[in-house]
């Protein structure tokens, strides 16, 4: 990990004194207050729910400039990955800090193949899901349960380590791909060493004995693009949660089970299923623009402008500017005509130009117009937060391992504010009031 450079010293004045603490700087000039003894030293403890404000690690995979929409994994820009890379060159990336050469990356895509296939006892797994479950219920349960079939490795051997990666980053597509066959009771397909990565993803949830199924190279092109989108975030709440659960010392498996629990919620990456929940809300049941902003608008309406808004980008998601090309891309080359993109450009076009959302500088994020594109791929909408997991997967485990190797790291544990009862006495029974 890269060393940060001390620039100075920030003060705070509490109960007549003075406190002392550094200020350091990372590569970007992003500067932090190193507070650690905070507590120790005054008895104060930093309030910051949703923690906005709080640096939980020093990091050298990627970065994010909110103000100006720029994105970076290990110093390239996204738009560069996702127009030259392949998903599989970008998760190498994240994972070992460089961009593969020509032999890496067949001994990557190899190690790929080689673990594709899931032990044949977890396919009966699947079996006692009711049909209607969750594929993000069954994929969290399904990486945790690799942790026992197959056997942690020693993750401080780089050649255990690509193993590791390559077993994960392989066997999530296996699975994911195995969720919706079961869902929808077609039988499994198994992985073929002749296709690419995302070849083989397509073919597991499409190829059926009775028909033929042609992979089609623009949804390739398309969705290597999207995964490539959603590799790397730093600090979100998917990727903490990997982290948190990664400081107990719990395995990479649990810890990235935990991640894709915490990518589900729709303030997350279950926002990309909520997004299409609300498109054809508003197509179904007619409402206006207007209304919908209107509602979006009302704090006593439930309704959110889902696919916007977001904690560090105070401008345009440089992901959304990519995934609304790439969108617009696919459909028109597939020939399809998808009124809910009619509707969601209407819903930007509106929402940039009102007060409320310029205000607070609410623009589209990842998540809106990505599901749109997967839709006229035929991707399930139940199916799209799991895409975003297989996407996000490479991140996670980057960081999982950084966290690792980080000598500042101990277990995370927060602290709180109790406001609780004071300290009382018990009662006896039939002394407490009915
Ligand atoms: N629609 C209407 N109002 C919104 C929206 C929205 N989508 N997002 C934020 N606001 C308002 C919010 O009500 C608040 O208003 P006020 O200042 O009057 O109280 C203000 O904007 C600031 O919002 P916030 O909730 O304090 O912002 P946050 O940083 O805590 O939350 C967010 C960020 C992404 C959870 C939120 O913008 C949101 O709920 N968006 C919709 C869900 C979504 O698209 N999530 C995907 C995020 S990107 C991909 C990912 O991370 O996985």
């Amino acid at each position: 990990m890269h060393e940060v450079k001390e620039v100075g010293t920030a003060e705070l004045k509490y109960a007549d004194k003075t406190y002392s603490y550094p200020v350091f700087e990372g590569s970007e000039g992003e500067r932090a207050i190193r507070m650690g003894s905070l507590r120790q030293d005054t008895g104060l403890i930093n309030y910051d729910p949703g923690y906005g404000n709080t640096g939980s690690c020093i990091s050298d995979i990627t970065f994010i400039d909110g103000e100006k929409g720029i994105l970076r994994y290990r110093g390239y820009p996204i738009d560069v990955l996702a127009n030259d890379c392949t998903f599989i060159e970008v998760a190498y990336l994240l994972v070992h800090g460089h961009l593969p050469n020509q032999s890496q990356l067949t001994h990557f895509s190899r190690l790929l193949n080689r673990k594709s296939l899931i032990h044949e006892d977890m396919r009966n797994f699947f079996k006692n899901y009711p049909e209607d479950a969750h594929p993000m219920a069954i994929l969290s349960a399904m990486v945790v349960s690799l942790s026992s079939f197959y056997r942690e490795l020693n993750m401080s051997v780089e050649e255990e380590i690509d193993l590791t990666v390559a077993r994960l980053l392989s066997k999530i597509r296996t699975l994911a791909a195995l969720s919706y066959k079961q869902s929808i009771g077609a039988p499994h397909v198994y992985p073929s060493s002749k296709l690419t990565y995302v070849e083989n993803f397509l073919n597991m949830m499409f190829y059926t004995p009775v028909a033929n199924y042609e992979i089609d190279p623009i949804t390739v092109r398309a969705l290597n693009k999207l995964l490539i989108l959603h590799a790397d975030h730093e600090q979100n709440c998917s990727t903490s949660a990997v982290r948190l659960v990664g400081s107990s010392g719990a395995n990479l498996y649990a810890s990235i089970s935990a991640g894709i629990c915490a990518l589900w919620g729709p303030l997350h990456g279950g926002a990309n299923q909520a997004v299409i929940e609300m498109l054809e809300q508003i197509h179904r049941e007619g409402m206006t623009i207007d209304t919908c902003i209107a509602r979006a608008k009302d704090k006593d309406d439930p309704f959110r402008l889902m696919g916007f808004g977001h904690r560090v980008y105070k401008s345009y998601d440089p992901r959304a500017k990519i995934a609304k090309k790439a969108c617009e891309d696919v459909l028109n080359t597939l020939g399809i005509k998808d009124e809910l993109l009619d509707i969601a450009v209407q819903l930007e076009e509106r929402a940039l130009s009102d007060e409320y959302f310029v205000e607070r500088k609410l623009y589209p994020n990842v998540d809106f117009y990505t599901g749109i594109t997967l839709r006229a791929m035929g991707i399930p909408t139940n199916m799209f937060t799991v895409i975003f997991a297989i996407g996000r997967l490479p991140g996670w485990i980057a960081h999982w391992l950084e966290q690792r190797d980080d000598k500042d790291q101990r277990i995370g544990r927060p602290r709180q504010i109790y406001t609780g009862p004071v300290k009382r006495e018990i009662v006896p029974i039939e002394d407490r009031p009915e």
